[in-house]
């Protein structure tokens, strides 16, 4: 992990809409990120999640800091079916910084 875990708090407000972590954190729009880094994609039992991402869980997709980084850069090409309504980040350092935040949350 080589990003900036204070700077990505900062960016994951363009998540927040859609994404909680941390304590009590539940799914909104989005399924609740707490432990993703290494968790299985689509693996809130009680999200439901598009059937592009079940496929690609069912494809073994694992988030990695390197899966993560690739999903965030644009989403819908990374999973196209995805129904995760979101450009992306397009700048490689706001990719790093958010996953390093991410990092600081294991599963509740
Ligand atoms: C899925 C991260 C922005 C809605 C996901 C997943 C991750 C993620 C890691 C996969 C979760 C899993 O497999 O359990 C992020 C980050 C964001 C962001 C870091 C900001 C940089 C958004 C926004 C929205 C959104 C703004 C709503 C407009 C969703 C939805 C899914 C999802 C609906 C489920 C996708 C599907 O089932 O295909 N997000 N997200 N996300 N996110 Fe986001």
């Amino acid at each position: 992990i080589t990003g900036d875990a204070a700077k990505g708090e900062k960016v994951f407000r363009k998540c927040m809409a859609c994404h909680a972590v941390g304590a009590d954190a539940a799914n909104k729009v989005g399924p609740e990120l707490n432990g993703i880094i290494g968790r299985e994609a689509a693996a809130v039992a009680e999200f439901e999640y598009s059937d592009a991402l079940v496929a690609k869980a069912g494809e073994g997709l694992v988030w990695t800091p390197e899966s993560l980084a690739a999903f965030l850069e644009k989403p819908r090409d990374y999973v196209k079916g995805t129904k995760m309504s979101f450009a992306g980040l397009r700048k490689e350092d706001e990719r790093a910084d958010v996953i390093a935040y991410l990092a600081q949350f294991d599963a509740e």
